[in-house]
C-alpha cells in the first residue's frame, strides 16, 4: 500500500480543490464510465451523488473504507451493504437547501403563471406576429401549497412561501414540526393530496417511498393541481403521472427529477405540453456547488486521514472505516 491513500474522484474539480486533495491521497481523476477501472487499490470514492455504487463496483474496491457524495441524497448506495463491508457514505446536507427551495418557488412560479409558455411566445416570434398571448396566470396568494417531506428543504420552501401568501401543509412521519412552523399543518398523505393545490415533493428516495405517488394517489389529486419535483424521480410512478397528465387528471407537473436521467429520447414524459422538466438543477448554482465540493472534499479527507468526517449517513460504521485496511 502506498504512503498515501488512493482515491477515485469522478466528479470534476477545480485544481485549487485538487490541491488540497492531493496533499491527503494519491487521487484518480476520472469520468464516472472509469471509475470501475480505477478501484482495486482506492480507499476512497468521491462520486456525484446519483452514481450507482453497484456491488460489482464494491466488490472490485476491496480497500474502500468511504463513500463521499457530491450531493445530499444517497440512494445511489445500499446501506445495508455498505454496513457489511464498514464503509462511510457521507453527502453534503444543508449547503444546497437553500438553493433547492429556490428553485422550488421558481417551479410553483412556473406553473402559475406560464412562464414557460410566455417566454416561448417571445422568442417564438408568435408575439411579434399579432397571435394570441398565452391564457392567464392565477396567483398564488391564497393557496394550499402541500408539501411532502418536512426535513431541511420542505422547512425551506415553506419560510419562502409564506412571502407569497401560500397557505402551507406537509405531510411526514412526525406530527409536529415544532417552533417556526405553527402556522403549517400536518395533515396524512391522502387528506394532503386531496386538499392541495401544488404538491411538492422533499423526501429522501428509500424503499418506502418509491413510487409513493402513483395511481392511486394521483387520483386523490385535485383536477386544477399541480405535482412538483425536486427530490428523486422513482418517488413518482412516472407511467401513472403521464397519464394523468395526459387525461387531465391534475393541470401539470414541473419535474426537476425523472425516473431516468436524462430520459431517453422518445419518453412519453417529454411529449406532454402539461409537463414542465428541467434537468436536475436543483443545486446549479455556482455558490452551492463550491459549498457542496467543499463539504464532499472535506468528507473525504477525513474518513481518509483517520478522522470523523462532518457529514456521514452511516456513522455506526466508522470506528472501522476509519482505520486502513
Ligand atoms: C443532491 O444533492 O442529491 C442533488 O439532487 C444532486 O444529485
Amino acid at each position: 500500500m502506498s504512503a498515501l491513500p488512493v482515491a477515485v474522484v469522478a466528479i470534476p474539480i477545480p485544481a485549487e480543490v485538487a490541491a488540497r486533495l492531493d496533499a491527503v491521497c494519491s487521487a484518480h481523476y476520472v469520468t464516472p464510465g472509469e471509475v470501475a477501472h480505477h478501484l482495486a487499490k482506492a480507499e476512497g470514492l468521491l462520486c456525484p451523488a446519483p452514481f450507482p455504487v453497484t456491488n460489482q463496483l464494491l466488490d472490485a474496491a476491496p480497500h474502500l473504507r468511504v463513500v463521499s457524495n457530491f450531493g445530499v441524497g444517497f440512494n445511489n448506495v445500499d446501506l445495508a451493504e455498505m454496513e457489511r463491508r464498514n464503509i462511510a457514505v457521507c453527502n453534503t446536507p444543508g449547503v444546497l437547501t437553500g438553493a433547492v427551495a429556490d428553485l422550488t418557488i421558481g417551479m410553483l412560479l412556473m406553473a402559475s403563471r406560464q412562464l414557460v409558455r410566455s417566454a416561448a411566445y417571445v422568442s417564438g416570434g408568435a408575439w411579434s406576429s399579432g397571435q394570441p398571448a398565452p391564457p392567464l396566470g392565477f396567483d398564488l396568494a391564497g393557496k394550499l401549497l402541500g408539501l411532502v417531506g418536512f426535513g431541511r428543504i420542505g422547512r425551506a420552501v415553506a419560510e419562502r412561501a409564506r412571502a407569497f401568501g401560500l397557505r402551507i401543509a406537509y405531510h411526514d412521519t412526525f406530527e409536529s414540526a415544532g417552533p417556526g412552523f405553527e402556522d403549517c399543518t400536518w395533515l396524512p398523505l391522502g387528506g394532503l393530496l386531496q386538499a392541495a393545490d401544488f404538491v411538492s415533493l422533499h423526501t429522501n428516495l428509500t424503499p418506502e417511498t418509491h413510487h409513493l405517488i402513483g395511481n392511486d394517489e394521483l387520483a386523490l389529486m385535485r383536477p386544477g393541481a399541480w405535482l412538483l419535483n425536486t427530490s428523486r424521480g422513482p418517488v413518482i410512478d412516472q407511467a401513472a403521472l403521464v397519464e394523468a397528465l395526459k387525461n387531465g387528471q391534475i393541470a401539470g407537473a414541473v419535474l426537476d427529477v425523472l425516473e431516468t436521467e436524462p430520459p431517453p429520447p422518445g419518453d412519453p414524459i417529454l411529449s406532454l405540453p402539461n409537463a414542465i422538466l428541467l434537468p436536475h438543477i436543483g443545486s446549479a448554482t455556482v455558490e452551492t456547488r463550491a459549498a457542496m465540493l467543499d463539504l464532499a472534499v472535506r468528507n473525504l479527507a477525513a474518513v481518509l486521514s483517520g478522522q470523523p468526517p462532518p457529514e456521514c449517513v452511516n456513522p455506526g460504521v466508522l470506528s472501522h472505516a476509519l482505520q486502513r485496511r
